[in-house]
């Protein structure tokens, strides 16, 4: 067998399973709640990185610091726009408390926004500090809005 052919062979078969695996993951098909639940994946994931750090002070990098706060503070804005039509689907974790305190909600968001723009990237003890009141932010708009 020519050796493209046999690229083709096995290409084709891992790129199915990969976008399988994908949909399998979220079972979503509201599009706007596909992009709402993205955009907090996202979230968790800068989330992770300044974290780890809080945790580990010897492995504090500002420069990858600083990344992760500006991803966060970008997303951030985000959730509220993300949220606003009331899209629902049997995998969602949302309330429709959301769409009945729709302001209370946003402050919410907006209290991440003002959580990450808070954090000192430059020390250890700034990305602890500042990962305490970021946390603060997503628990202040869990424990109300989501399942
Ligand atoms: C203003 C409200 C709000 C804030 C702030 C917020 N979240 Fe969320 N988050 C939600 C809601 C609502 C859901 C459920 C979305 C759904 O299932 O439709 C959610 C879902 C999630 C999910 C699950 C996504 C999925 O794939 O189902 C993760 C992970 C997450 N949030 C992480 C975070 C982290 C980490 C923070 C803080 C850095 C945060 N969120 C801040 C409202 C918020």
């Amino acid at each position: 067998m020519p050796r493209h052919s046999l690229c083709l062979t096995l290409a084709l078969p891992l790129a199915l399973i990969a976008a399988t695996a994908s949909l399998a993951h979220d079972g979503v098909k509201d599009p706007k709640v596909k992009e709402r639940m993205q955009i907090m994946k996202q979230i968790k994931a800068a989330t992770g990185v300044l974290g780890s750090m809080a945790k580990h002070p010897a492995s504090h990098d500002a420069d990858e610091a600083r990344a992760a706060r500006s991803d966060l503070i970008r997303l951030s804005k985000k959730v509220a726009p993300s949220f606003t039509t009331k899209a629902m689907d049997p995998k969602s974790e949302a309330r429709p408390a959301i769409w009945n305190n729709w302001d209370d909600f946003a402050a919410r968001a907006v209290a991440l926004t003002t959580a990450a723009e808070a954090l000192d990237p430059t020390s250890p003890q700034g990305v602890a500090a500042g990962m305490a009141g970021i946390g603060g932010a997503c628990g202040g708009c869990h424990k109300p809005y989501r399942d």
